[in-house]
């Protein structure tokens, strides 16, 4: 299967994989065919790209990072929570503790390269937020050999470090202008609550009540609430940092997901702790498993594997040259052709093909 752009795709294209709305129910069926009145659904539920299976990407299948049944009733048990939260202003902890519990297990086991796709969801931004940056941190807590101890703690925390956002109207988190300085008093007042929802739960470790307060703090101490700098625990530090990277590769009401490569360059920018920062860009794949690739000697072709050793020199299957405009099919793996890279991810092959 091969990820396309929403734009690009055509009727009649075989879907490669089930596309699930916020309700859970099944928006786009795999193995179903395409039809043009479908575009504008995806684009409303702000889904850019989708996989569609054919000839060219035959043999090409993305690894899912978690088990997709598991994935889906992770959602759904969030999500519950979160919809108790809203009119209760309370969660069922023991119910959120087995959610970070099984992210634990489904991705510290081995090293794993994260593709994008694993991180985005539609709709609903703060509960699916809350998972994606989950996802993120146990793996980057991997990474950093983060005592197991502390790992579930980290991620408990970075699963619910939003749930301060539960009493802010929608209007204002999806504003797409300025905020005025009222709305962006609330905003930033989302730790505080959120940390004030869970203070007197003494089943929840003083770690993941740390990184709901602390997950907009920054290095230099020019973050909020407390302006706490360096000192802060490193399970904060992570939390917000997986914080930045998964909100910029989100898509939200006022800008499309920014590309892997786009989000490593402005997340530099931000003070975040650097080892960090760095381990997140050495877990996130450049080029998600699917994508349509152009090559610098003019091969197009589409990305088959990524490996953890080099998360920009994925093996490629080669399927056309852009100069040339000859059909062909090679693979390619840049992790041994150094002299090749990638030029870009293209949204689809080119017109000819
Ligand atoms: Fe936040």
């Amino acid at each position: 299967m091969r990820l396309i752009s929403v734009n690009k795709i055509k009727e009649g294209d075989v879907i490669a994989r089930d596309i699930i709305s916020y309700e859970g129910g099944i928006l786009l069926k795999s193995s179903s065919k395409f039809k043009n009145a479908f575009r504008q659904r995806l684009i409303e539920r702000n889904i850019y790209e989708i996989y569609i299976e054919d000839e060219k990407s035959e043999g090409i299948f993305p690894q899912d990072i978690i088990n997709p049944q598991v994935r889906l009733e992770i959602n759904r048990d969030v999500r519950t929570e979160f919809d108790y939260l809203k009119n209760n202003l309370d969660m069922n902890v023991q119910n959120m503790s087995k959610v970070a519990e099984t992210l634990v297990s489904e991705l510290t086991r081995k090293d794993i390269v994260c593709d994008v796709m694993d991180l985005k969801m539609n709709d609903d931004y703060t509960y699916q937020h809350c998972i994606g940056v989950a996802i993120l941190t146990a793996i980057v807590c991997r990474k950093m050999q983060i005592s197991e101890q502390h790992v579930q703690k980290i991620v408990m925390g970075a699963l619910m470090h939003d749930i301060g956002k539960i009493i802010i109207p929608k209007n204002v988190l999806n504003k797409p202008g300025k905020l005025t300085d009222e709305e962006y008093q609330l905003l930033k007042s989302h730790p505080e609550i959120g940390y004030k929802i869970v203070e007197k739960n003494t089943s929840l470790s003083p770690i993941t009540k740390l990184a709901i307060l602390c997950h907009h703090e920054r290095e230099d101490g020019k973050g909020y609430p407390l302006g706490k700098g360096e000192e802060l625990h490193i399970g904060a530090k992570i939390v917000a940092a997986c914080d930045v990277f998964h909100a910029l590769l989100s898509n939200r009401p006022y800008r499309p997901a920014l590309s892997v490569k786009d989000v490593i360059v402005i997340a530099q920018m931000e003070k975040i702790n650097v080892p960090i920062r760095q381990t997140i860009e050495s877990v996130l794949a450049f080029y998600p498993v699917g994508s349509v690739v152009l090559l610098s000697n003019g091969d197009v072709g589409i990305v088959e594997k990524n490996f953890v050793q080099d998360v920009r020199r994925p093996l490629v299957k080669v399927l056309s040259n852009i100069k040339s405009n000859q059909k062909t099919l090679y693979r390619i793996n840049l992790q041994e052709e150094m002299g090749i890279h990638i030029l870009e991810k293209m949204e689809d092959f080119p017109e000819t093909n």
